[in-house]
């Protein structure tokens, strides 16, 4: 049962959970298609405690809890005492006893942790520096609709090894039994501890799990995956990840390595390909590059799902909130 429970991380759930909320979120995808409405939360109130910026995790969990009939409440971090003058435990215990789940994006895992240990209600992770976990369930969605199912299929996650998305893909694959290679400069591949915990939730499914710093490495893939080269919080890097990622780049090549012409591309977003973006702009002046993890070919392709993908978090973050705060009867899993 998921009533009541928290998605701090996804090791909080099991691969048959997992499972569930991704065909949960399919469904409710075809309930919001359909206009029927499904509104299993009404009267509710939501928070949405965002430290860092964001557009997909914010209208998805805005969207998402209108549509479930609750109110959510955005708390952005120029609008609460939260980081200043109030400690993260006070902070959820104010707030849960006020609201009945609360959203947190932010830097440390140890705060979402915190928020959900000392408020009574759900919190879900919308984004820390280590794990991103609602960006699984959309992610494994997709490659489902897409592909048909996930299970033994081979995703190559390319470039920043060591970041939030590369460790939940990581974990996640292993989970669901999805072959997962990481594919990174070796100073940019993932930390033992995530790695540890990769093998052994492996070791259940079947998953295989590569980490290589050799782009053959693509060959056969499925999907291909990357993201930013420079997370939020870490703006101080670009010009050392361009140095050391410039041949992780997706682009036409890299896609044509796979040798598998229905191999689809995805990216959580935002990218750093759009020359309109301020800080594209600055790469561009200084380095005449145009694009950084993903040309405008691969990304615009007849192949890429970015934008399914997006659409995605939708459903899947309502999946989440509904399973864990409505009153739903939902076969135990
Ligand atoms: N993918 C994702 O989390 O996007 P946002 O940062 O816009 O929320
Ligand atoms: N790794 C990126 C993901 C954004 C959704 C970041 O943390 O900025």
């Amino acid at each position: 049962m998921f009533q009541g429970r928290s998605l701090l991380k996804e090791i909080d759930f099991t691969q048959a959970e997992l499972a569930y909320l991704i065909d949960f979120a399919i469904h409710l995808k075809k309930l919001k298609q359909n206009n029927i409405p499904h509104a299993y939360l009404a009267g509710k109130n939501i928070a949405l405690l965002f430290e860092k910026t964001s557009t997909r995790t914010r209208a998805a969990f805005t969207v998402a809890a209108n549509d479930l009939g609750a109110h959510p409440e955005f708390l952005g971090p120029n609008d609460i005492q939260f980081g200043k003058k109030e400690s993260t435990a006070d902070t959820a215990k104010v707030l849960g006893s006020m609201f009945d789940g609360i959203q947190f994006r932010g830097f440390k895992q140890s705060d979402v942790e915190i928020l959900a240990a000392e408020s009574d209600v759900p919190v879900w992770n919308g984004l820390t520096d280590t794990w991103h976990p609602t960006q699984m369930l959309a992610d494994f969605m997709t490659i489902k609709e897409t592909l048909g199912d996930y299970v033994g299929k081979h995703l190559v996650y390319v470039g920043d090894g060591r970041n939030n998305m590369a460790n939940s893909l990581l974990v996640t694959s292993a989970i669901l039994g999805v072959h997962i290679t990481i594919l990174a400069p070796e100073a940019l591949q993932p930390d033992t501890d995530i790695q540890h915990i990769a093998a052994e939730k492996a070791k259940a499914t079947g998953s295989e799990i590569i980490i290589t710093a050799d782009t053959n490495a693509v060959k056969g893939a499925d999907i291909i995956y990357t993201d930013v080269w420079v997370s939020m919080g870490e703006e101080d890097k670009y010009d050392e990840r361009i140095n050391m990622l410039m041949p992780y780049q997706v682009n036409s090549d890299l896609l044509a390595k796979t040798d598998n012409p229905n191999c689809i591309f995805m990216h959580c977003l935002p990218a750093f390909h759009d020359l309109d973006t301020k800080t594209m702009a600055d790469i561009h002046h200084k380095t005449g590059l145009t694009a950084l993890e993903v040309t405008e070919a691969v990304f615009q392709g007849k192949n890429s799902v970015v934008f399914q993908e997006a659409e995605n978090r939708l459903h899947s973050i309502k999946a989440v909130m509904a399973a864990t705060l409505g009153n739903l009867f939902i076969p135990t899993v």
